[in-house]
């Protein structure tokens, strides 16, 4: 069964029946990091973008554990040229992977890696596995078309950027769990550095007053098992 653990910032370490998804694994540059990049396990790192405090550790994690790097062709291309193992896709694609599959969503922002090589647009994923629809939506704005995702999948848990400066903040995040219509809300990217310092339980008061979903605000270190989470009632009152 999934369960989802917060390595801090937006990384996430999610183990299935099948095997363990990373999700933007930034560890060791990371101050709110609850591991070093030397103690992940990983089968699969689903990157959304190549801003540091997301490809972060990826490529080093993939050569020592075998993992696949998957992300989009400009992102995958780069990570093979730095020799990790890669699956390439783009939006509206669906990846099959060992442990379920992936498919692949914009999202409004930038992908540059740190040493300035531009690699198209960011995304966001819906990993799907062990039943479970878990949306992780990388950096950005808030965007119409999160409805469609909300339409497409019956999501048991939606992590959301709340940081604002570099993507939305508080308010705006509302208003994708508005859209996206999760049962469990994990806010991320948040008081990792001084610009996104904001207090996750302003977002969680709102998101419990103005909607159905529940927000789970998950320390580094802390895991939600998302397996029983029963999403069905849930959305039929809604
Ligand atoms: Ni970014
Ligand atoms: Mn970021």
């Amino acid at each position: 069964m999934p369960e989802l653990t917060y390595l801090g910032h937006s990384a996430f370490s999610i183990a299935c029946s099948k095997g363990t998804v990373l999700i933007d694994p930034f560890l060791d540059g990371n101050p709110k990091a609850s591991i070093k990049a030397k103690d992940a396990k990983a089968d699969v790192i689903l990157v959304t973008h190549a801003h540091g405090d997301h490809l972060g550790d990826a490529i080093s994690i993939a050569k020592r554990t075998g993992a696949t790097i998957v992300g989009t062709f400009e992102l995958a291309n780069y990570c093979a040229d730095k020799g990790a193992k890669v699956m390439d896709g783009h939006f509206g694609g669906t990846m099959a992977l060992p442990m379920g599959r992936a498919k692949l969503f914009p999202a409004i922002h930038s992908s540059c890696t740190d040493d300035g090589v531009y690699l198209g647009q960011a995304a966001s994923f819906v990993l799907e596995a062990d039943g479970a629809r878990m949306y992780h939506a990388g950096d950005t704005a808030l965007f119409g078309d999160m409805r469609l995702i909300g339409e497409e999948f019956d999501l048991d848990v939606a992590m959301l950027p709340i940081g604002g400066h570099y993507t939305m903040g508080i308010e705006d995040a509302v208003r994708a769990v508005k859209m996206l219509r999760p049962v469990v809300v994990v806010p991320m990217h948040y008081s990792t550095f001084p610009p996104i310092e904001v207090d996750p339980q302003m977002f969680k008061r709102l998101v419990e007053k103005e909607t159905r979903t529940e927000c789970v605000v998950l320390k580094p270190g802390e895991s939600l098992a998302v397996e029983g989470i029963g999403h069905q009632e849930r959305r039929e009152v809604a």
